[in-house]
């Protein structure tokens, strides 16, 4: 997929404020743990380097902030899940912030669930992943930052992840690597969407 046209469109508090899904415009969200590189992976599949806000401080992204691409369908960037230093009652707001529009959005394609390429597997993303899997929501997987570590490590570390899942999972999600630094991941996620929207 090329992407010829990449436009913010707003930032929403909550689902029911999102664009009316009658327009049935298909959706693709962002989602990971804060600082995980949601907001640098989406300024790198869109080719627009300040499209997203990237910051060094984790929580940034606080609202459903939604990105029109080619004109024909949305880019959901998503808040972080768990992140420790957010006061307990911010956290949970998000929480039911990222459930309420996972739960309810018909729109919603397909979430790219991020994982940090570099450190061991967390609880909450097992735990995110598997609530994902139990409200049949579709998901793809993203292991990002791999510029970080060497190939042979990332891949370890992805083994040791996948290895995790399988603790609870038949099959495996579908899953890409990626470096907002280098591109890589970039072709394969963005024809992976291509496919889904030509398929639907
Ligand atoms: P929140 O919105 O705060 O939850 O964070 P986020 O998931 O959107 O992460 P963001 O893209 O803001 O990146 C967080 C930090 O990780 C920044 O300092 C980025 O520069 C860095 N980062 C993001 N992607 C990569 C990557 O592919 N490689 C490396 N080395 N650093 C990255
Ligand atoms: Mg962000």
């Amino acid at each position: 997929m090329k992407i010829k046209e990449a436009t913010f469109v707003a930032s929403y508090p909550r689902e029911s404020s999102c664009p009316p899904a009658e327009q049935a415009v298909p959706e693709f969200a962002f989602i990971g743990r804060s600082n995980v590189g949601k907001s640098s992976l989406i300024n790198m599949l869109t080719g627009r380097k300040h499209l997203a806000k990237v910051s060094g401080t984790p929580g940034k992204t606080q609202l459903l902030n939604y990105f029109h691409i080619n004109n024909t369908w949305y880019l959901v960037d998503l808040p972080g899940y768990g992140y420790a230093k957010l006061a307990k009652f911010k956290r949970e707001k998000l929480a039911k912030m990222i459930d309420g529009y996972l739960l309810n959005r018909p729109t919603l394609y397909l979430a790219f669930v991020l994982i940090d390429s570099n450190i061991p597997p967390k609880q909450v993303d097992l735990d995110f992943i598997d609530g994902l899997g139990e409200q049949g929501i579709p998901f793809a997987l993203v292991f990002t930052k791999c510029d970080k570590q060497s190939k042979g490590k990332v891949q370890k570390s992805i083994g040791v992840f996948l290895d995790k899942l399988s603790e609870t999972w038949e099959t495996l999600p579908p899953y890409f690597i990626s470096s907002s630094m280098h591109n890589t991941g970039r072709e394969e996620i963005l024809d992976y969407i291509q496919n889904i929207l030509d398929t639907h």
